[in-house]
């Protein structure tokens, strides 16, 4: 059965947007927990715009909870990584400008900055190291060569799609990504867009998916029905929708 871990940055977000020290990020996670998550997912930007370096260190602290670590390769970041020691750090592209991640990772045109960053990354003790990709099998060939063991694949461009022809053709790369993953022994990751209504179709389409990470949509639907219960009918949408060949 797929894994569900919730992505905590927009209860930062919010916090932020205010300057206050509520709501607290590290509480939610908490509740997300109580929800039945299988585990925390949080993305320390370089401009710290939301997920601060003390909510890290209080995440590792006072949480006992995988914690997937969202980062750029940014010296500093990975850094601060090395010494948090979640059980996955997962490397994403990060420009300053953009309102979210835009895109998977080059992890071609990376290829020297990745070989050097990921061995770093294991040597201090983390379990997965994921690179989060589009669903282009040079792409996935390129992250198995890397040494990492996991990708996330980027589900954007399938939760984007404008109309039926295109969602079924974004479906297609992603099953085909996820099965040469698979193939070269890459553990499969995805996220970005998902949420109750687009899930099933994604679950059913894509092989092999381990863990999925839904941050948006589930803490949207909690100002309406609570984190918990957000975060349980997600999971439930998540175990009951199985693969079909
Ligand atoms: N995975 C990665 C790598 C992301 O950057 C994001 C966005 O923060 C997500 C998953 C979750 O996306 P969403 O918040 O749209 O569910």
């Amino acid at each position: 059965m797929t894994r569900l871990l919730i992505n905590i940055d927009h209860v930062a977000t919010l916090r932020n947007a205010r300057r206050e020290t509520f709501p607290d990020p590290i509480a939610a996670a908490r509740e997300c927990l109580a929800g039945g998550a299988h585990g925390i997912v949080f993305h320390l930007r370089e401009d710290r715009r939301h997920i601060t370096d003390e909510d890290v260190r209080r995440l590792k602290s006072e949480l006992d909870a995988k914690l997937d670590f969202e980062l750029s390769t940014a010296e500093e970041i990975v850094s601060i990584c090395i010494a948090t020691q979640p059980e996955l750090a997962t490397l994403v592209p990060e420009r300053r400008e953009e309102v979210t991640t835009e895109g998977g990772l080059d992890v071609i045109a990376n290829r020297n900055r990745l070989e050097s960053v990921i061995p770093r990354l294991f040597d201090a003790g983390i379990a997965e190291v994921a690179l989060f990709v589009d669903p282009d099998l040079d792409q996935i060939d390129a992250c198995a060569a890397s040494g990492a063991n996991g990708i996330e694949l980027h589900t954007g461009d399938y939760a984007n799609a404008s109309n039926w022809e295109e969602r079924q053709y974004v479906l297609g790369r992603m099953a085909a990504a996820a099965e040469r993953a698979h193939q070269n022994g890459l553990r499969v990751h995805a996220g970005h867009g998902l949420d109750l209504n687009n899930y099933p179709d994604f679950g059913a389409a894509v092989p092999h998916l381990y863990e999925v990470s839904i941050g948006f949509a589930v803490i949207a639907r909690a100002l309406f029905k609570g984190i918990r219960t957000s975060v349980s009918e997600m999971k439930q949408i998540v175990e009951s929708t199985t693969y079909v060949n």
